[in-house]
């Protein structure tokens, strides 16, 4: 049996150049598609935001149309934007034939709003939660959580993006003009067959989930969007099922995180490469003002030859320097100075991160992933393998921990095989260690998604405003869709 990649191996070691398998082929060869901006919509006057689960018609390629799913759309659903103190109110319609539930990831609500496995939506029928908005300004997002059909419902395009504001937002000065200089930038990756139909089993996906060959972004390949001349904002998610990304662009130029999953950072982080596990956000700012257009890359951490030695950086000097292709970008910046252009230089200090003392956290749980091969033997896949947390796979009927509410809490995970990213619901977290190290200074805001690996523990601090009951609980899980869907994740209580 072959080993689930080790992240620490590609972090600690890994130049080497570029197997073939990091040159994605071109799969459209004419002009190239521009960025596809999902509509915006106002959820924050309280008037219902309608999400109407369906089958769509999509083109990824110019040409091609492929089946699909959305939200009120053919594929992916609206931004939907909204603010702390608000009510958000959504109607849910699943016109589909199989049941779907939708989880409102990153969000702070009470389980009964939540939208895990609990609360699919049957055939035909409709739900409609309202949400209590009371979290800080975040990029947040909503997918399938429909047990042991996420990672299939995610593929096919049950996902988008929540965009949440508030006053400290509105008082940085950072780009904000949706779909101009501040852009939604869904990351994904996605086989196709010789008709274009989306090509996906869970059965047969690998021990490290479901990885597809070409990158879409908002559902288009190597697509082109037009910025104006000065600060853009993008609002990275990385979508995916199970690929971890390397995000960087061709010039290696820097460009600043300015955010993470629940909000902004104390400060900018200057960075020239970051990785991003799947459910994870990263808001970064990135400066078009001399006119150039910039190339976004969405490496494939696990193509990178882990034998060779050196670091992510040397990587990409030696794609700049090198007369080797570079990987084709998966999202072009091309600027139209004719557009508005947000210019005025980025705030030193962007928001406050209180941490609680040692004192106030008042107790530690051990949380333990695991995949082993489960004796079943039918194949290779996914099938044969048994994925736990704390020995007990997903049980729709067990819960798994009992938590107090308003209490800090110590979390310690680890994974005794292969590197996941484990989330938390209801909840932003912040990171005490990651792999045994301190968490860097990009990973010091508020989280929901954090990555362990098999040699060391990660540690997060965490509290539960909200309730959650045995009825309606709360998840933890890994964020490998197809590990999810396999039993990596539990079930827990906030009372
Ligand atoms: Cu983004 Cu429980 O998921
Ligand atoms: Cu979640
Ligand atoms: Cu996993």
């Amino acid at each position: 049996m072959t080993f689930a990649l080790s992240r620490r191996r590609f972090v600690a070691g890994s130049a080497a150049l570029l197997s073939a398998g990091c040159v994605r082929p071109a799969w459209s060869t004419g002009s190239p598609a521009s960025l596809p901006i999902p509509a915006l919509v106002d959820g924050i006057n309280g008037e219902p935001v309608d999400l109407k689960i369906r089958s769509g018609q999509w083109s990824f390629k110019p040409g091609v149309t492929t089946p699909t799913l959305g939200l009120s759309q053919d594929y992916l659903g609206p931004t939907i934007r909204t603010r702390r103190n608000s009510e958000l109110n959504l109607h849910y319609h699943n016109t589909l034939s199989e049941g779907v539930a939708i989880h409102g990831h990153g969000l702070h609500v009470p389980g009964e709003v939540d939208g895990g496995p609990q609360l699919e939506i049957a055939p035909g029928c409709q739900w409609q939660p309202s949400l209590s908005i009371v979290q800080p300004a975040a990029t947040c997002w909503y997918h399938s959580h429909t047990h042991g059909k996420s990672g299939e419902q995610v593929y096919r395009g049950l996902a988008g993006m929540i965009i949440i504001d508030d006053e400290v937002s509105d008082a940085v000065e950072l780009p904000r003009q949706y779909g101009i200089d501040d852009l939604p930038v869904i990351i994904q990756d996605r086989t196709f067959d010789a008709q274009g139909r989306l090509v996906y089993s869970l059965d047969e996906a690998g021990e490290d989930g479901w990885l597809g060959e070409t990158v879409v972004i908002n559902g288009a390949i190597s697509p082109v969007a037009r910025v104006p001349a000065g600060k853009v904002r993008l609002r990275l998610l990385n979508g995916a099922n199970a690929r971890f990304y390397i995000v960087a662009f061709s010039d290696n130029r820097p460009f600043y995180k300015i955010a993470s999953d629940g909000g902004l950072l104390t400060a900018p982080v200057r960075l020239t490469t970051m990785e991003m596990s799947p459910g994870e956000r990263c808001e970064i700012v990135v400066d078009l003002t001399d006119g150039k257009s910039a190339e976004l890359l969405t490496l494939f951490e696990d193509e990178f030859d882990e034998d060779d030695n050196g670091i992510v950086r040397n990587l990409l000097d030696r794609l700049v320097r090198s007369d080797k292709p570079v990987p084709q970008p998966s999202l072009t910046l091309a600027v139209d100075s004719t557009l508005p252009a947000h210019t005025v230089p980025l705030p030193d200090k962007l928001a406050t991160i209180v941490r609680p003392k040692e004192t106030e956290i008042l107790r530690t749980r051990d949380f333990i992933l695991d995949m082993q091969d489960g004796g079943g033997g039918s194949h290779g896949g996914h099938a044969a393998m048994d994925m736990t947390i704390n020995g007990a796979a997903m049980d729709m009927n067990v819960i798994n921990e009992r938590v107090r509410r308003g209490e800090w809490e110590r979390w310690r995970i680890r994974s005794n095989q292969g590197a996941h990213p484990f989330h938390v619901h209801g909840c932003s977290f912040l990171i005490d260690q990651m792999e045994g190290a301190a968490a860097p200074p990009d990973q010091q805001g508020w989280k929901d998604t954090v990555v362990l690996d098999d040699d060391d523990w990660s540690e997060i601090v965490v509290r539960f405003d909200h309730p959650a009951t045995e009825q309606h609980p709360y998840m933890y899980h890994c964020h490998i869709l197809e590990h999810e869907d396999r039993g990596m994740m539990g079930q827990f209580t906030v009372s």
